[in-house]
């Protein structure tokens, strides 16, 4: 083996690593250094892509000889301990001025932690998130790197040239520092997990009070697919109710066990929205539906419990269907509102500096929320950089004003028929709560008052107050 002939190297050989590995070697003056733990692997790679002109290495240190300097590498293994241990043996391999780049799922404090870790050597460290599963790591995914803005002017480059183009504009931005893009790539799966939630219970709606078929449903989607809807998500949804199972000629939606599981991401997206004190209702509805789902046991032992007496019939179909459609933007728009929200209290928090229209305009293309629709969230950030709910811009205000007789008509029709729609009558909650003039906090900080000396503020005067109450012992 020569050495030093390649301008980047990627570790792990996994179908997310191989990927994103065949992606650079395919972009114009890339020469790609390839590396994984059991060595079969990267042989195996080289053999199946002679193409690519992979530089096969079997050792890190072949691998770190393989680069030029700076040396650029990125990690594509396990989150967690694997990703520890790669990054371990790269800081003794490397030298100051070098670049690792973890481009797997890790949680946003563990980037952190490794990037304060690792700067202390003078090795640059990049948590990158990267979105879009095998086929976005393959064509062009979307690329969330945090880390320094001196490593950024080594890897923007690099990573703009494989990231997905939306109307002339690579899915990539310098994120913030250190774990900022982590953070934002968990943002974007905790509202990935909200989108497909919404989708389901309007599905479920629909079928439940119209008895339309599956494929009859599928129409519906990919109708909604051409308007304001647009997006991947909707997409994929009609090709899934489409298909039929061709064991039993039933729609195989109707054969799918309904428990669906999760890899965490969501889950981290409502506990770190549990610190910061953000309502994301509508993705920890998403994350709590998948977790019922999940309870067979429990299940089988409700399924005894009484339901509203009647059918559930729907008097106008089309006009049902519509409100449905209508129910799903305004929820849409709550649960990316709040999802918004998150980044910003997590910029303040981590001190990141984070354009919210810039990562919008990233998520356009390459990964699974990629809609039309982020562009009006990108045009509400650049008309007003200080919004302080996405909701409250005048584009998504004049939408959510269109739709909200519709969605209220829709959360009552669910919960008149027993249908559960956790998502949309979460997020139709929040709105109204949001809106509202005044809240019933003004009791619960009275309640707190009286068992506990919390004290409250009065509407009237400046001041902490405390009522000696007549329960007071
Ligand atoms: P995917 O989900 O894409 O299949 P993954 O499970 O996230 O992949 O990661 C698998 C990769 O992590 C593999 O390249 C694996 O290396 P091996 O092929 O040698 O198993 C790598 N990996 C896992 N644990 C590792 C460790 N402790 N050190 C180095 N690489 C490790």
């Amino acid at each position: 083996m020569s050495n030093s002939q390649a301008n980047i190297g990627v570790i792990g050989m996994a179908v997310m690593g191989s990927n994103l590995a065949r992606n650079l070697a395919s972009r114009e003056g890339n020469t790609v250094a390839i590396y994984n733990r059991s060595a079969e692997k990267t042989r195996a790679v080289a053999a199946e892509f002679p193409d690519a002109g992979f530089v096969a290495t079997e050792t890190i240190e072949d691998f770190a000889a393989s680069l030029q300097k700076p040396r650029t590498a990125i990690i594509m293994v396990q989150a967690g301990r694997a990703t520890d241990a790669v990054i371990n043996q790269l800081v003794e391999a490397f030298e100051p001025g070098d670049i690792i780049v973890d481009g797997g799922n890790a949680l946003f404090t563990d980037t952190i932690r490794r990037e304060k870790a690792v700067r202390e050597t003078g090795i640059n460290f990049v948590g990158a998130g990267i979105s879009g599963g095998e086929e976005g790591a393959l064509l062009g995914p979307s690329i969330m790197p945090g880390g320094s803005a001196e490593a950024w002017e080594t890897l923007g480059p690099i990573l703009t040239s494989i990231a997905a183009v939306v109307d002339g504009r690579a899915c990539v931005t310098h994120v913030g520092t250190d774990g900022a893009g982590h953070f934002v790539k968990m943002i974007h799966n905790g509202i990935e997990y909200a989108d497909m939630q919404l989708i389901a219970e309007a599905y479920d709606l629909i079928r439940r009070g119209t008895g339309k078929s599956p494929a009859e449903i599928a129409e519906i989607f990919a109708e909604w697919n051409k308007g304001e809807l647009e997006s991947y998500l909707i997409e994929i949804t009609a090709e899934v109710l489409r298909q039929t199972d061709a064991a039993t000629g039933k729609p195989l939606v109707d054969v799918i066990v309904d428990q669906a599981g999760a890899k965490g991401t969501g889950a981290w997206t409502v506990q770190t929205a549990l610190d910061l004190g953000i309502p994301v209702s509508g993705i920890a509805e998403a994350v709590f539906a998948r977790s019922l789902s999940s309870k067979p046991a429990q299940r089988a032992a409700a399924s005894a419990l009484p339901g509203p007496d009647g059918d559930f019939a729907v008097a106008d179909v089309d006009a049902f269907v519509e409100d449905v459609r209508l129910a799903l933007y305004a929820s849409k728009i709550i649960a990316y509102s709040q999802g918004f929200d998150a980044i910003v209290a997590g910029a303040e928090e981590y001190n990141w500096d984070i354009k919210k229209g810039d990562i919008a305009a990233i998520w356009r293309g390459g990964c699974i929320i990629r809609a039309q629709f982020l562009n009006r969230i990108t045009d509400a950030y650049a008309e007003n950089p200080g919004l302080v709910a996405l909701v409250t811009a005048p584009y998504f205000t004049d939408a959510v004003a269109g739709a909200q007789s519709a969605w209220r008509r829709v959360v009552i029709a669910a919960a008149q028929a027993g249908i559960p729609s956790p998502a949309f009558s979460s997020s139709l909650a929040y709105y109204d709560g949001l809106r509202a003039d005044r809240l019933p906090a003004a009791l619960v900080q009275g309640q707190r008052d009286f068992f506990g000396a919390h004290t409250y503020k009065r509407v009237d005067r400046e001041g902490t107050f405390h009522t000696l109450w007549s329960g007071d012992r």
